[in-house]
């Protein structure tokens, strides 16, 4: 008695599992989230995110030249808003030569072809920490959809590639597609958070841009009425595909591996790229376990993140992309 077909065979050397991999990650499919602040000369660690940074525009430069030479060539840009700067429709947002704005042009200046993304949301600058205007105890859909709208055509004019809408206000696809055909930015992309969750996972990127809701009468304390239960599935879906009506180019799932489900129901059912965030509690988790010893942090990071792409992430956002490269030498 012998097994008739012994899958062991292709396992049985490094050569041969090398030849038939059937998932290799590389540094073009990461998108590398960065995080801005005001001043000169500052990098300041963020205390629930080891190793990761917030930097002021001085360092912003040295950081984009750095990850450009190492082959990453796509940044994400978040910024933490200074408290005077907030109020409750993030007209900050706006300002010309706001934060966002002036990171935009220093990282084209420091890399003229670095693909350039941008947060679009108002939680940075909310004085409620909410991605739209707040009344009454509620998040006011479409008078936050055109500020959204407003928000995009500032990047764009400031030079950005995409606007990464992650607000999920219902219907901000397609005004700010429109707003951007209307302002003649007929090139800038929309990469649109689809299907963003209301997920206890992105405590410490708030804690890295001080944008967590506020504790006041009369606010949510959550964000549950606009991001999506992490129960659904189908919702996810429709989702997605309301956003690719309406004008996305790339869509998003987050978080990252509780969620690889979605990312292959949704990249079986649509066919625009679709970008998988593996947020800010996912890299926490692996941060702490390996500082414990618990964890093999390298081995991990390169489980996980194949695990992400195995899923039909064509793009991932993560926080590990300089690791990676570190790691696969
Ligand atoms: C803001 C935004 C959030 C993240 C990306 N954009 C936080 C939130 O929705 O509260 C989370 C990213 C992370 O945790 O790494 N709208």
């Amino acid at each position: 008695m012998y097994p008739l077909i012994r899958n062991r065979r292709l396992r049985s050397s490094e050569a041969v599992r090398n030849m038939v991999r059937e998932t290799i990650i590389s540094p073009s499919d990461f998108l590398v989230p960065l995080f801005v602040v005001e001043g000169k000369g500052i990098k300041e660690e963020i205390a629930s995110m080891p190793n990761y940074y917030r930097l002021s525009l001085d360092n912003l430069t040295k950081e984009v030249k750095e990850l450009w030479k190492m082959g990453l060539h796509s940044v994400l840009l978040f910024v933490k808003v200074p408290d005077s700067l907030k109020d409750n429709s993030g007209s900050e947002a706006l300002n010309e030569n706001g934060l966002m704005q002036l990171a935009i042009k220093t990282v084209k200046n420091a890399c003229p072809d670095m693909l350039v993304m941008t947060d679009v949301a108002l939680d940075p600058y909310s004085s409620y920490g909410h991605d739209g205007i707040v009344s009454n105890g509620q998040i006011l859909n479409d008078e936050s959809v055109e500020v959204l709208a407003e928000m995009s055509i500032s990047h764009a004019k400031a030079g950005a590639d995409f606007v990464a809408p992650s607000d999920m206000m219902d219907g901000r696809i397609l005004s700010i597609r429109e707003a951007l055909e209307d302002e003649g930015y007929i090139n800038t992309g929309i990469m649109a958070y689809s299907a963003k969750y209301a997920s206890a996972f992105y405590g410490p990127f708030r804690d890295a841009l001080d944008s967590a809701p506020v504790d006041i009468k009369n606010v949510p304390k959550d964000k549950n009425t606009y991001q999506m239960d992490f129960a659904n599935r189908f919702e996810a879906i429709r989702e997605t595909q309301m956003d690719i009506e309406e004008g996305a180019d790339i869509v998003m799932v987050k978080p990252g591996l509780c969620y690889l489900d979605i990312v292959r129901e949704i990249k079986n059912e649509v066919d625009v790229p679709v970008a998988v965030y593996q947020v800010s509690g996912e890299y926490a988790m692996v941060k702490a376990a390996a500082e414990k010893g618990w964890l093999n942090h390298d081995a991990v990071v390169m489980e996980q993140l194949t695990a992400i792409k195995r899923a039909g992430a064509n793009v991932i956002a993560s926080y590990f992309a300089k690791d990676v490269i570190r790691i696969m030498g």
